[in-house]
């Protein structure tokens, strides 16, 4: 039984980044620009047109603010672990130092479950900007390439999702870094269009399309809020980058809400402004920020948008194949998972199977699994993850009242407890076949965990 609750010493994770020789050498603004980078993606650029039309209407305004609201409580949370505890590896770090093994397990194998479904997601998003842009030059992808199975359009296989999936794995597995200067180059375009939507789409907007405003009542702007939550995913990206970030104590709490706050105030203005040029009714297709340019003849701006929305949408999915690696990575180190998991590469210095391992399952799950069903289940798991965060927090300062942190969340039970339980009120109104899919995945962690990991932990 105590082997469950088991514990990684804090002060001995924190001695071993300092033995690390990486070199801090990312500012504040690096940082906020990383964090950025992961979070602006297929959730602005592609759910905000299916949730608008489909359960929120013009009040998806209110939906994304609902959920920034429960990501800014889960980023306190966030911002407090990471600058107490300033060594990578995320959440699933955090949680073996302070909830002990099972938990951290747990959490790590439903952040698996989030990253891997999440590079499937975001992929089929870039696809469907990747073939409005080459729409626009006459290129047509056949339409049963060109999406999921059992969509309107006829598709056997989302083609450009799979294939843009194994290239940037092809990258990753060589050790392509996405490097500090080329994200801020990407975030900056990406950054761009968004800001050249917003100008050349304010005028274009009729407030008589914002009425009815909640055509789906409360209900439905709550359930939009828990859809277009997988828009800010990425922001937790910023915790695993602690270790190069130059004075961590300072500099991750304000990046990480600093990035959050960025991407609320444009998310509410870009979800604004769409709904106020089209009629909402209109919005259920897959390339809803060009399309609204298109609907109202800027067809010149939309492709430019689409150039952004595809260029912006790789760095989503890079950081995320990143992501999903290190921890599987970590969790194979720590004899939690099989240790091929961790065996880098002789040649390219990296975790080449863990790698294409990763690559081919989020490839096969994206050519034929929806976006819509990807995000529930990307959601699900984060809000998962984010209420066991904020849980986290209570328990860290209960058990260890002398760690200093240079952030540290108000209100304390009070405001964890409010996070963990928006998360969990969000998480509610997600379809049955979510959690019932969710619950099965736990189920299997729990095998995993009892037939597995306990034995070939570490700590053993
Ligand atoms: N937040 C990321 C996106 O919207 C996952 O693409």
């Amino acid at each position: 039984m105590n082997k469950l609750f088991r514990k990684k010493p804090i002060s001995d994770l924190v001695a071993a980044s300092h033995n690390k020789e990486l070199s801090r050498s990312m500012g504040l603004w690096d940082l906020i620009f990383l964090g950025v980078g992961c979070v602006i993606g297929t959730g602005i650029f592609v759910i905000t047109g299916v949730v608008a039309a489909t359960s929120g209407g013009p009040a998806i305004t209110l939906s994304f603010i609902i959920a920034g609201i429960a990501c800014a409580l889960a980023a306190f949370c966030y911002a407090e672990f990471s600058s107490a505890v300033p060594v990578s590896g995320s959440v699933y770090t955090y949680s073996y130092a302070t909830l002990g093994e099972l938990a951290a397990f747990l959490i790590g194998w439903d952040l698996m479950l989030e990253y891997v479904l999440a590079i499937s997601a975001v992929a089929t998003g870039w696809s469907a900007y990747f073939q409005s842009l080459i729409s626009g030059f006459g290129f047509h992808v056949p339409a049963s390439l060109g999406s999921a199975p059992g969509m309107e359009k006829g598709g056997l296989i989302d083609l450009p999702a799979v294939l843009i999936i194994l290239l940037i794995t092809a990258l990753v597995s060589r050790g392509v870094k996405e490097s500090i200067s080329f994200n801020n180059v990407m975030v900056f375009l990406k950054l761009a269009v968004i800001l050249a939507f917003i100008a050349a789409g304010i005028g274009y907007v009729q407030p008589e399309n914002w009425t009815p405003f909640a055509p789906f009542g409360f209900e439905g702007i709550i359930t939009s809020a828990a859809t277009v939550f997988f828009a800010y995913i990425g922001f937790d990206v910023i915790a695993t980058a602690s270790e190069e970030v130059k004075n961590p104590k300072r500099n991750m709490p304000i990046g990480i809400i600093s990035s959050l706050l960025i991407c609320t105030v444009l998310y509410i203005a870009v979800s604004g402004i769409l709904t106020g040029m089209v009629s909402y009714e209109k919005l259920n297709v897959a390339d809803p920020v060009s399309f609204a340019l298109k609907m109202v003849g800027q067809n010149g701006m939309a492709g430019i948008i689409s150039v952004g929305a595809v260029a912006g949408i790789t760095t989503v999915l890079l950081a995320l194949i990143y992501a999903q690696v290190r921890l599987s990575f970590a969790m194979s180190r720590d004899g939690l998972l099989p240790k091929k998991l961790s065996v880098v590469h002789q040649v390219y210095k990296t975790p080449f199977s863990n790698t294409w391992l990763t690559g081919f399952i989020a490839a096969g799950i994206a050519g034929f699994v929806d976006l819509t069903t990807l995000a529930h289940l990307v959601n699900m798991g984060t809000l998962v993850a984010f209420t066991l965060i904020s849980i986290a927090i209570i328990v860290l300062r209960r058990n260890f009242p002398d760690l200093k942190a240079s952030f540290r969340v108000p209100f304390v039970p009070i405001l964890p407890a409010i996070s963990a339980f928006l998360c969990l009120y969000l998480a509610s109104s997600l379809p049955a076949i979510t959690w019932i899919a969710f619950v099965i995945w736990i189920c299997a962690g729990l095998v995993v965990y009892f037939g597995y990991s306990k034995k070939n932990s570490n700590l053993n």
